[in-house]
């Protein structure tokens, strides 16, 4: 008997099967990534998590939703050479979704951008009507067009992330795994439990990434043990090492997924597609 593989935390980790192509495309599951803690890996996860999707046929939508760019400006974007951005889409009834929406350097992956324009739209929209789910109007066009649309928040639990949360049906929270990885966590839980009480019934909590991940010490270890214990089996099975082909693909302006794609890291964001995939939380 082959001796079964496990994951950090001593679950069976199956081989995911590669996933099946799809006959026809949509209607598009919409995932944000969200943790108010920054540089927590959610823009590094949203493109390359994009980026595997793309790989086996989905076709993938990137929103940026962070007035930093910095989706937009990894995917090989200068965000202040843009004239429209999605903050034109929330702010202007006239705006089109398609106009904004660019296709990428990736087959199958496109990117609706943002740059600090959109800063200025968490303090507009409180006089707007219905200003938690100006997002989710401004997506319905392109839910016919995509399997997967990926909303990439900025770190903070204000009014723009509450338009993710109203726009999407899961959530996907990057942990770093770092003593004070847990810390913040709680209020993120009881801000994705409000939204689905008052404004998303559907929404769910797809699972917890652990990234930067370091399998040598006993530390991360620690963490990702504590975080089984807290959150059982949404914490995903699939975790990230902590590398410096991550910033260094950044730097490049590309994912990891093209930039080094037989490194372990793109290889594990492959098995994050894959793990999804067979959860049945992406197409
Ligand atoms: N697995 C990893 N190993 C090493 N470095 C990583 C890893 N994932 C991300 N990084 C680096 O850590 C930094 C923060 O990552 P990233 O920008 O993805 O986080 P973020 O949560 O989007 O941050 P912010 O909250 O500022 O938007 C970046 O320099 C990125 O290249
Ligand atoms: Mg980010």
């Amino acid at each position: 008997m082959t001796e079964m593989e496990l994951d950090p935390v001593g679950r069976p980790l199956p081989r995911f099967p590669e996933p099946a192509p799809l006959a026809s495309h949509g209607p598009a599951r919409v995932i944000a990534m969200c943790n108010q803690k920054g540089g927590v890996g959610k823009t590094t996860t949203t493109i390359n998590l994009a980026a595997a999707l793309a790989e086996v046929g989905r076709r993938v939508l990137i929103v940026d939703f962070d007035p930093q760019g910095a989706a937009s400006v990894g995917l090989g974007i200068s965000p202040h050479e843009l004239e429209r951005t999605v903050y034109n889409l929330m702010m202007e009834r006239s705006a089109s979704l398609a106009e904004v929406v660019r296709s990428t350097d990736i087959p199958n992956l496109d990117l609706l951008p943002a740059n600090i324009d959109l800063s200025a739209a968490e303090v507009q929209l409180v006089s707007e009507v219905a200003r938690e789910s100006i997002l989710a109007r401004v997506l319905r066009p392109a839910l016919d067009d995509y399997d997967v649309i990926l909303i990439d928040c900025q770190p903070s639990l204000g009014l723009l992330t509450v338009n993710a949360l109203t726009a999407a049906h899961g959530v996907l929270i990057p942990l770093e795994c770092e003593f004070f990885a847990l810390r913040g966590v709680a209020l993120l839980v009881e801000t994705i439990e409000k939204v689905r009480d008052r404004l998303n019934p559907r929404l769910e909590v797809d699972g917890i990434l652990a990234t930067m991940y370091d399998s040598r010490t006993l530390h991360a270890r620690e963490v990702v043990a504590r975080v089984h214990e807290a959150f059982g089996d949404t914490l995903l099975q699939t975790v990230i090492g902590r590398t410096v082909k991550f910033p260094d693909s950044s730097v490049a302006a590309e994912p990891i997924i093209t930039y080094a794609s037989n490194h372990s890291g793109a290889s594990a964001y492959r098995q994050l597609a894959r793990e999804l995939i067979a959860r049945g939380d992406a197409a």
